[in-house]
């Protein structure tokens, strides 16, 4: 992974030592709580319900043991022993004390980590697929592309003040596991007809209060160009993106309105500008990044093991979570394992600081001391020689991190809601558990497939309902909490906006609305067709009927 040089280190210090002035500052009332907003946003810092909540970056979801132990004293020390990881692959901490939170920078600086534009209107943290590197079918690495686009963007000057924030992703597979169609810039590694390696771009995607597939900009463009492409993007964007209006200053806005031939063509213009300058990567710079992402040294005698078919054979917890929680690998004899963070009672995504020294220490052992963080708020041990695996999942399973219902209904991408975000309609954590509870049965999880369900507390969709094959949306009705469902949703390579299924239902009739619309899938399902794939062929009116029976 990539390691920081000495400017690299000297920028993330000096940025600490920079907030604790203006910590200090704003604790003894020489700034005004508007002046520190915006100081506190450009290092992640929020000011929540509960306490300031502090979201630090993982740059694109990939973390060494020594950083995860790291998160897991902060959590210790600074917080009340857990941290949440996002859809965004970052984490965030929900309790720290406003005047600790430049000491607690100052402990990340040590590992290589920082807050920086992990919030404020600024390009934010690269993402890409957990498995990349290791993907059986991926046509390149996609990591090294998200660094540079990492060092470009990191206080670029030009873009700290953009109309508002601004999410890439890139993904090497045809595989999305990135929602990169949901990003502002989506970026697939791609093969031309001359059988060369470039980006096809997407713009203008994004989830919120208003939610748009991303569209193509550019089917092909060369490598040595990404910088001096996503510069004219943001050069445009930074100067038609509406600023009067928060609602309306995402780049998707400004892509509906122009029409996409239209921002292209100015994008092209800006683009004549930036093509021929620094900004061209030259093949040493590539290379030299590439350096940091070599793969690592696997034991070729891995695949001779023989003592996985004899586990999976004795052992049927074993094979179940084998078959649900594990991935199979580029390199014969290793296994992908995801680590759920998606526990029978507790929100998703959560983590206590014994379960990140915990994985910090499987890591260490059996996966070359790396870690990445996941979209759909798990944890991966991507280089898992198959011999070790046993060994692995007992230890996870001791600590509540085996639970095997990885991409089932149970698998929920599900945002703080009401408990934590002071933006909130409506709480989610309550919801997350009430399903948990009411589908405890893992035999009915696995008959029903994969399915994935997306909750967010209210429009801003952190939790991504838009595009869950079940979307639940929370909201306000004269104080009270209910819930609007959607169906048909996908953040995947078939990226699709769900549609509401009818009037909204109140807290405690969302397990049951569930059970029917499950009960409907189940009737209506031909062999092995996946719940998507169902609400695609037969759309939403038998689902419709059976959740409002009762109301006819
Ligand atoms: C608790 C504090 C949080 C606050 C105040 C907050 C605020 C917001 C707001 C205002 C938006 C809408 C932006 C727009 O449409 O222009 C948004 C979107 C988003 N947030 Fe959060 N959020 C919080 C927590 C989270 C968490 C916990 C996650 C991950 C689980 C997350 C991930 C996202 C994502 C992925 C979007 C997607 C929509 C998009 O950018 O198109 N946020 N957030
Ligand atoms: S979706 Fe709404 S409630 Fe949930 S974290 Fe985002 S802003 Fe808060």
């Amino acid at each position: 992974m990539y390691q920081y040089n000495q400017v690299d280190q000297q920028i993330v210090h000096e940025r600490v030592e920079q907030f604790r002035d203006q910590t200090r500052r704003y604790l003894a009332g020489e700034l005004s709580a508007d002046e520190f907003l915006a100081l506190r946003l450009m290092n992640g810092l929020y000011i929540q319900r509960q306490a300031p909540m502090l979201r630090v970056a993982i740059p694109y979801g990939l973390m060494s043991a020594e950083q995860m132990r790291m998160l897991a004293h902060i959590a210790r020390k600074y917080d009340k022993g857990y941290g949440h990881f996002t859809t965004r692959t970052n984490i965030q901490f929900n309790w720290p004390k406003l005047e600790e939170v430049p000491d607690i920078l100052a402990e990340l600086a040590t590992v290589q980590m920082h807050a920086i534009q992990t919030s404020g209107n600024c390009i934010r943290n690269t993402t890409t697929d957990h498995f990349a590197g290791v993907a059986e079918n991926e046509l390149e690495d996609p990591r090294p592309w998200c660094e540079i686009i990492r060092q470009w963007s990191t206080l670029h000057p030009e873009f700290a003040y953009l109309p508002r924030k601004f999410k890439i992703a890139v993904t090497g597979s045809k595989e999305d596991r990135a929602a990169s169609q949901v990003h502002d810039i989506g970026l697939h590694l791609v093969q031309n007809a001359e059988g060369e390696v470039g980006f096809e771009v997407l713009v203008g995607g994004g989830l919120g209060r208003t939610p748009v597939i991303g569209k193509v900009i550019r089917e092909f463009l060369p490598k040595e160009d990404l910088l001096s492409y996503l510069d004219a993007i943001l050069r445009v964007y930074n100067l038609k993106g509406r600023r009067d209006n928060k609602y309306k200053a995402r780049i998707k806005i400004l892509v509906e309105a122009l029409g996409i031939d239209t921002f292209r063509d100015l994008v092209e213009a800006e683009w004549q500008y930036t093509r021929d300058t620094e900004l061209k990567l030259t093949a040493e710079e590539i290379a030299r990044v590439k350096g940091f992402f070599t793969p690592h040294a696997y034991e070729p005698s891995a695949k001779d093991d023989v003592s996985l078919d004899q586990q999976l054979e004795a052992d049927a917890d074993f094979r179940v979570w084998f078959e649900r929680n594990t991935r199979a690998h580029k390199v014969a004899g290793y296994r992908c394992v995801v680590v759920s963070l998606k526990p029978l009672l507790g929100p998703p995504g959560d983590i206590t600081d014994l379960q990140m020294d915990v994985v910090a220490d499987l890591a260490d052992r059996y996966s070359f001391s790396e870690i990445r963080s996941t979209h759909d708020q798990n944890l991966v041990l991507a280089e898992v020689r198959q011999a070790d695996l046993y060994a692995v999942w007992k230890v996870l399973s001791e600590h509540n991190l085996a639970r095997a219902n990885i991409n089932t209904l149970t698998d929920m991408i599900v945002c703080p809601g009401f408990d934590f975000c002071s933006l909130a309609n409506a709480k989610t954590l309550n919801i997350s558990d009430a399903i948990n509870a009411e589908f405890e049965n893992l035999d009915y999880l696995y008959d029903l497939g994969d399915i994935q369900l997306n909750m967010s507390g209210c429009i801003n969709a952190c939790g991504h309902h838009h595009v869950g094959h079940i979307g639940i949306l929370g909201v306000d009705k004269k104080g009270e909490d209910w819930y609007q469902i959607t169906l048909g949703g996908s953040g995947r390579e078939d990226a699709s906006l769900g549609k509401v299924l009818g009037k909204s239902v109140a807290a405690d009739e969302v397990p049951s609305v569930l059970r029917k619309i499950l009960e409907t899938y189940i009737e209506q399902r031909t062999e092995e067709e996946r719940f998507l794939d169902t609400v695609r062929r037969v759309g939403l009116t038998p689902f419709k009927e059976k959740v409002y029976a009762a109301d006819h």
